[in-house]
């Protein structure tokens, strides 16, 4: 991966704050090149060789207005005259951690599955995403078959919080099994719920402009509300502002899919906390023929009279254009013309994947429409030798990419506003 960077851009004064905060050592006495390299060099960086160029001096401009430029740096009554120096192209030679100073907002996805946060983020433009983690193999296929950079694969319990880069912005849906309605409803008492904990260590720690929590709906009453409240009470004790919503991602973002979850954004600034809201318009919803794919659909997907479900499922698929589930004894129909709720177990067993009628017959919804209906583009890549099973789980276990596009929006501008 090549990545232009340009630390040229900065005074010597600010190269040496840099040196400091990251406790580089020897700079003082050294040419800006010279500590440019030190920087690099700290990060793992192999600085390729350029031509030489001889540095170009810039003319002394006044001016009573605080402003940051490529070339000087302005503020009231002190002009600084600084070296233009040529273009530096670096190499990262540390895959799992893309830490490159592009001047974008600098992004860690943690529980990334399918790294959906990552895509919405990385779409404004505006946004790098510098590690990505998860536990499960498949998450990391899928991911790095996807993005630039390499998610770092272990356990994030076992992370070492000096090991995360810094970062403006976390993401985080955490696993939600001990709060889903589905499960036991133990929740913090299940050990899956650690990583609630450990979030919070690496929050404490980096202090990002903000982050993003998602979750099942559930979580806002498990437990007699107590779950959330120790959630709030945490956000609070580490001195963050705090906007939580349930967000269906049927309503605002024309997907016809109801999925429920609440997004839980602690942001750090009192002022963009203030302009922050998650308040989206209602959208015109897609029809389900919309979201099918147009090419063949491989037989296997297909219910034939063999099947020992047969005679429920053509006595009840009666209808095109709508969704159904299989439910042990009986079908489904589901409500509105959308579809159900994709869940995590549709990859155990394929009686939990939705069920359509298309002109061929009744057939399971395959893996990829799976992705359409968490509104994936259709560029995003499915591993060809990953099994449905784990494409199924992941599709299940995703966040709506537009739902965190609506998010990503409206919050990237306020913090580079904060950072301008
Ligand atoms: C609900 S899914 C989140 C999916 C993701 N937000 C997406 O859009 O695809 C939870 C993810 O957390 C991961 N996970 C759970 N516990 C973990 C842990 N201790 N360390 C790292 N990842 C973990 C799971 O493997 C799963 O991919």
């Amino acid at each position: 991966m090549e990545i232009e960077l340009d630390y040229s851009k900065k005074t010597v004064a600010e190269l040496i704050t840099i040196c400091k905060e990251k406790k580089i050592k020897g700079y003082s006495d050294k040419k800006k090149n010279e500590i440019i390299k030190l920087i690099l060099e700290s990060k793992n960086i192999v600085i390729k060789q350029e031509p030489k160029q001889e540095p170009k001096q810039e003319p002394i401009q006044i001016n009573k207005i605080v402003k940051k430029t490529n070339k000087s740096i302005i503020t009231d009554n002190v002009v600084e005259r600084v070296i233009v120096q040529p273009q530096i192209n670096i190499t990262a030679v540390n895959p799992e951690t893309n830490n490159i100073d592009t001047g974008k907002l600098k992004m860690i996805d943690l529980c990334a599955g399918t790294g959906a946060f990552s895509m919405a983020f990385t779409q404004t433009g505006n946004v790098d995403v510098i590690f990505a983690n998860d536990m499960v193999e498949s998450s990391k296929i899928i991911y790095d078959d996807n993005f630039n950079h390499k998610l770092f694969l272990k356990d994030l319990n076992k992370v070492n919080v000096l090991d995360i880069p810094k970062h403006d912005i976390l993401t985080a849906g955490f696993s939600c099994q001990p709060f889903s309605i589905a499960g036991k409803q133990k929740g913090f008492q299940d050990n899956r719920s650690d990583i609630f904990w450990k979030l919070f260590e690496i929050i404490e720690h980096h202090k990002p402009q903000c982050f993003i929590f998602e979750n099942v709906k559930n979580l806002l009453s498990h437990d007699d509300k107590k779950t959330f409240k120790i959630i709030l009470d945490n956000i609070a004790k580490y001195g963050y502002n705090v906007k939580y919503k349930v967000l269906n991602t049927s309503e605002i973002t024309g997907i016809p899919q109801n999925r429920e979850r609440v997004y839980i954004i602690g942001i750090k600034s009192k002022v963009i906390y203030d302009k922050f809201n998650l308040d989206f318009p209602n959208k015109d919803k897609k029809k389900i023929t919309q979201m099918l794919e147009t090419n063949t659909i491989p037989d296997k997907y297909y219910y034939t009279n063999k099947s020992s479900t047969w005679t429920l499922l053509s006595t009840n698929v009666t209808e095109k254009d709508k969704v159904y589930q299989y439910r042990r004894v009986y079908v489904r129909e589901n409500k509105s013309d959308e579809c159900p709720t994709l869940t995590a177990n549709m990859g155990t067993g394929g009686h939990n994947v939705p069920i359509i009628l298309d002109d061929t017959g009744i057939r399971k919804l395959t893996p990829r429409e799976c992705f359409n209906f968490q509104g994936f583009p259709l560029s995003y890549k499915l591993p060809k030798k990953m099994s449905d099973a784990s494409l199924y789980k992941l599709a299940g276990n995703a966040v709506s990419v537009p739902v965190v596009s609506l998010i990503a929006n409206k919050l990237v501008p306020l913090l580079l506003q904060n950072i301008s």
